[in-house]
C-alpha cells in the first residue's frame, strides 16, 4: 500500500498529539502542527520515521498556505488533513468580553477556514483527499457557560455539512469529529463533572477508525451523543428547562 500522508493542526497535545501517535501506529506519515515547537519535537522523538514537525499559529492564513505546501513539497500530497487545534471552553456571562469571544472563534473556526484554504485546491485537483475538523458535541445546541466555544463548534458543524454536500463527486471528502468530553489540558480544569469522559487514546482511536472508514460523522461516546442529540429535536420551551436543569445552571 502506498504511504498515507496526513496533516494534523493542534497537535502538540491532547487528542490531537494522541492521533498523531495512533495514525503513525497504522502506516500513516503524519506532519504535526501547532505553535510549542518544542511540544511537537517531544512527540516527534515518539515515532521520529513517522511523525515530522511543523511549527504553526493556525489564525496565520498565509502560514497556513506556507506549511501545507512544505508538506506536500516534503512528504507528498496530503491524504488527510485533520484541523483540530482549539482553545477555551469555559466562558463567565459576567466577564463578557467581546475580543476574547472573537479569538475563540478566529482560532477554532478561523484555523479550520484556514487550514481548509490551504489544502483544498490540491485536493481538487487531484480529485482525491479527505478534510477532517474536531467540532464537539458542545456544537449540537446553545449551552449555558460555554458561549464562544459552543458558536465556534456550531459554525464549524454547519460548514463540515455544507461542504460535504458542496464537494460531493469531487474525490474530496470531509469529516466531522464531535468528542464528548475527553481527558487533556483543555479539560484539566472543569469544575463541573464530565459524564463518560474517556482518555485522549481511546478518543484517537474512534476518530482512526471513523476517518479510515470515511464517516462523515463521528461523534462519541455513544450515550452522551445519543442524549444530546435527543435534547437538539426538543423545542425550546423544553429543551431550555430541560438544560438548566441537567448542568445546573
Ligand atoms: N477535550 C475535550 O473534552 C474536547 C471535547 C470536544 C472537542 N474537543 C476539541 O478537540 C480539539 C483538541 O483539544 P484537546 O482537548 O486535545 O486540548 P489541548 O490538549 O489543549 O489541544 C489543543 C491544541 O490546539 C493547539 N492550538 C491552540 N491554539 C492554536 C493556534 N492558534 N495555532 C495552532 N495550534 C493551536 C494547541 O497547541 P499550542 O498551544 O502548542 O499551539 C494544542 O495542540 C479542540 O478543537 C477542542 O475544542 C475537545
Amino acid at each position: 500500500m502506498p504511504e498515507r500522508i496526513a496533516w494534523i493542526t493542534g497537535a502538540s497535545s491532547g487528542i490531537g498529539a494522541a492521533l498523531a501517535l495512533e495514525l503513525a501506529d497504522h502506516g500513516w506519515r503524519v506532519a504535526v502542527s501547532a505553535r510549542r515547537s518544542d511540544a511537537l519535537a517531544e512527540l516527534c522523538a515518539r515515532r521520529p520515521e513517522q511523525l515530522v514537525a511543523y511549527a504553526l499559529d493556525v489564525t496565520d492564513a498565509a502560514a497556513c498556505e506556507d506549511v501545507a505546501g512544505r508538506i506536500a513539497a516534503d512528504m507528498g500530497p496530503i491524504d488527510l488533513a485533520v484541523f483540530n487545534a482549539g482553545i477555551g471552553a469555559s466562558f463567565d456571562i459576567r466577564h463578557f468580553d467581546a475580543a476574547d469571544v472573537n479569538r475563540r472563534m478566529s482560532v477554532n473556526y478561523g484555523g479550520t477556514v484556514n487550514g481548509i484554504g490551504a489544502v483544498l485546491p490540491a485536493m481538487h485537483a487531484r480529485g482525491a483527499g479527505r478534510i477532517a475538523m474536531t467540532a464537539s458535541v458542545a456544537g449540537y445546541r446553545g449551552l449555558p457557560g460555554a458561549a464562544p466555544y459552543a458558536a465556534s463548534k456550531a459554525a464549524m458543524i454547519s460548514l463540515a455539512e455544507s461542504l460535504h454536500l458542496d464537494l460531493a463527486g469531487s474525490g474530496v471528502d470531509v469529516s466531522v469529529i464531535c468528542p464528548g468530553y475527553v481527558t487533556t489540558p483543555l479539560t484539566a480544569d472543569n469544575k463541573h463533572p464530565m459524564p463518560f469522559v474517556i482518555s485522549a487514546e481511546a478518543a484517537a482511536r474512534r476518530i482512526r477508525q471513523g476517518l479510515e472508514a470515511g464517516r462523515f460523522e463521528i461523534a462519541f461516546p455513544r450515550r452522551l451523543v445519543w442524549l444530546l442529540k435527543t435534547f437538539q429535536r426538543l423545542p425550546y420551551a423544553a429543551y431550555f428547562p430541560i438544560i438548566r436543569r441537567v448542568t445546573g445552571a
